[in-house]
């Protein structure tokens, strides 16, 4: 399986997970697509790769968190500190849902918008739509988070609060063992709903989008 995987895929880092399915059918819908969809934790990478990927591709990027705090007049902290992660998760499947209508988009979802079913399912059920899992271990996840609140202390402006600690530009990084926990159990779950993984861990941002075009491109060409 390892040697097929090497040789379907048009780049080292990235794995295909189709090799179940026909590579006739596979080629055939990845010439369609319409749609790009980018998981992984916090600190993989979607956003920065999502931008750059819409734009070498000349489609529109869309990051679902900030499509959220567009709809409900509130930043990701501040609606988890006044609504809660559950009412959260719904504006999180509603956007979603928005998103997904729209057609020629690079999509970077929040790292926990795939734990759930319907978004999983919405997202699968969605034609001419690919998922791409940018993947690397949760320390180098955790310290790049790290490194972005603290290069960006000004960007949430949480009511009465004086300067944001760095953990709460993202929530659900204040504790970080159960930050642990919440990768090891997603993990699995990027996975499978993903058509390409990534390896990012030792790519810089040209280097994984330049993978990931290459390895689209491979497949629209039908050359592996
Ligand atoms: C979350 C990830 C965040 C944001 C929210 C919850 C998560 O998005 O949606 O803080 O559950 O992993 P990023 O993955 O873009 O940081």
């Amino acid at each position: 399986m390892q040697a097929e995987i090497a040789t379907y895929s048009s780049h080292p880092a990235i794995q295909n997970t189709d090799l179940s399915r026909t590579r006739k059918s596979a080629a055939l819908q990845l010439a369609r697509l319409e749609r790009l969809v980018l998981t992984g934790f916090m600190g993989a990478g979607k956003s920065t790769v999502g931008r750059m990927l819409a734009d070498r591709l000349g489609w529109e990027f869309l990051d679902l968190d900030a499509l959220i705090e567009a709809r409900a007049g509130l930043n990701v902290p501040q609606i988890f500190a006044t609504h809660g992660e559950t009412h959260f998760r719904k504006l999180e499947s509603q956007a979603l849902a928005s998103a997904l209508g729209r057609r020629n988009i690079i999509l970077a979802l929040g790292g926990g918008a795939p734990e759930v079913l319907t978004n999983r399912l919405l997202i699968e059920q969605t034609p001419a739509t690919a998922t791409i899992f940018l993947d690397a271990p949760f320390s180098t996840l955790f310290d790049r988070c790290m490194l972005q609140a603290l290069n960006a202390p000004a960007a949430v402006p949480i009511a009465d609060a004086e300067v944001p600690e760095p953990a709460t530009l993202r929530p659900l990084l204040a504790d970080p063992a159960a930050a642990e926990s919440r990768f090891l159990a997603r993990r699995p779950i990027y996975r499978r709903l993903a058509r390409l993984i990534v390896d990012t861990s030792a790519l810089s941002t040209e280097e994984t989008v330049g993978g990931i075009l290459q390895t689209l491109n491979a497949y629209r060409t039908g050359r592996s």
